[in-house]
């Protein structure tokens, strides 16, 4: 692997690239990254990168997403067939049945989602800043696409207003169940649940915190607790063991894993780099129309 990191610090300086990866991506491709983080952060760092390349290392809309935000550069994505199911789980008819139907709506869009559709929409939000975000919107009316968890958890922390909920869901994070994150309380009754909001609301109750990726990192390395079981993807144990070599974490299932994050490998970002493909290309209407919800992202979570 040292090899494959020298190769790659190489390609690197010689192409003036950097490499952006999210949380749930292997180990390795998070040593090799400039900037890993939470699709938050990622929008922000997408925006301010100089380097003319940027490899994004994680699904297909990430790195839509680093081209909507910085469309000058060369966006790279290691794996194309890297996607997430959820990104797709909405419908530009339904936004425009429910912009007919409700006045004062506005369209809210989980970044987890295709270009397209957030070229029909308001504005974005992650897990990190959702609540945030649909709190200070003046609309009364919030139609919340494409995760329904999402949307739900943030309803009922927003009373206020009136949701449309959309059927997405993350397949990893959806799968998580009640009894098995009591089986792992049950064996580590000391241990604190944390949970990301892509999960059933019946598990989002069980939480002593839900957030983010980066929420429930942070969460560990302020609690004073030794022991955590951690339901999302297990990608995060990363940073979080990093940071905190001395607590211990638990998954609610073993097999707690996006086998689309972990298509990202090191040979593949190395192949991207030295190619350069494949490349994100989006048509100039579309940059247009999807940049601007994201922009708004950035401007509300200020
Ligand atoms: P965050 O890292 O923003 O919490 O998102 C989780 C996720 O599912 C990304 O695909
Ligand atoms: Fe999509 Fe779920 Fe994978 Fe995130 S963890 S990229 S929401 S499938």
């Amino acid at each position: 692997m040292v090899e494959k990191l020298e190769l790659l610090a190489q390609l690197k300086k010689e192409k003036n690239a950097v490499i952006l990866a999210h949380y749930y991506t292997d180990d390795e491709v998070q040593k090799a990254a400039d900037y890993v983080g939470d699709s938050y952060f990622l929008s922000e760092k997408a925006r301010e990168v100089k380097e003319d390349i940027i490899v994004m290392c994680g699904v297909s809309f990430m790195g839509e997403s680093v081209k909507l935000l910085n469309p000058d550069k060369t966006v790279l994505i290691p794996d194309e067939t890297a996607d997430c199911p959820m990104a797709h789980m909405a419908t530009v008819e339904r936004i425009k049945e429910v912009r007919e139907k409700y006045d004062d709506v506005a369209v809210v869009c989980y970044v987890n989602s295709t270009a397209e559709l957030k070229s029909h929409s308001d504005v974005c939000v992650t897990s990190a800043n959702a609540l945030k975000i649909v709190e200070n919107l003046p609309n009364k009316n919030i139609y919340f696409i494409p995760d329904r968890n999402l949307a739900h958890y943030i309803s009922k922390k927003v009373t206020d207003k009136n949701f449309i909920f959309n059927e997405g869901h993350c397949y990893i994070h959806n799968s998580v169940t009640v009894e098995e994150v009591k089986k792992v309380k049950n064996e580590h009754p000391e241990a604190e649940i944390l949970v990301h909001p892509e999960c059933v609301k019946e598990v989002a109750e069980m939480g002593d915190y839900v957030g983010s990726t980066s929420g429930i990192i942070k969460y560990v390395s302020g609690s004073s607790k030794d022991e955590f079981i951690i339901c999302t993807e297990k990608g995060v144990l990363y940073e979080l063991k990093e940071k905190n070599p001395n607590k211990k974490f638990y998954l609610p299932k073993e097999k707690f894993e996006c086998m689309d994050m972990k298509k990202i490998t090191l040979d593949k970002i190395i192949k991207a780099l030295k190619t350069n493909e494949p490349q994100v290309h989006l048509k100039k209407e579309l940059i247009e129309n999807a940049n601007k919800p994201l922009e708004n992202m950035l401007r509300l979570a200020k």
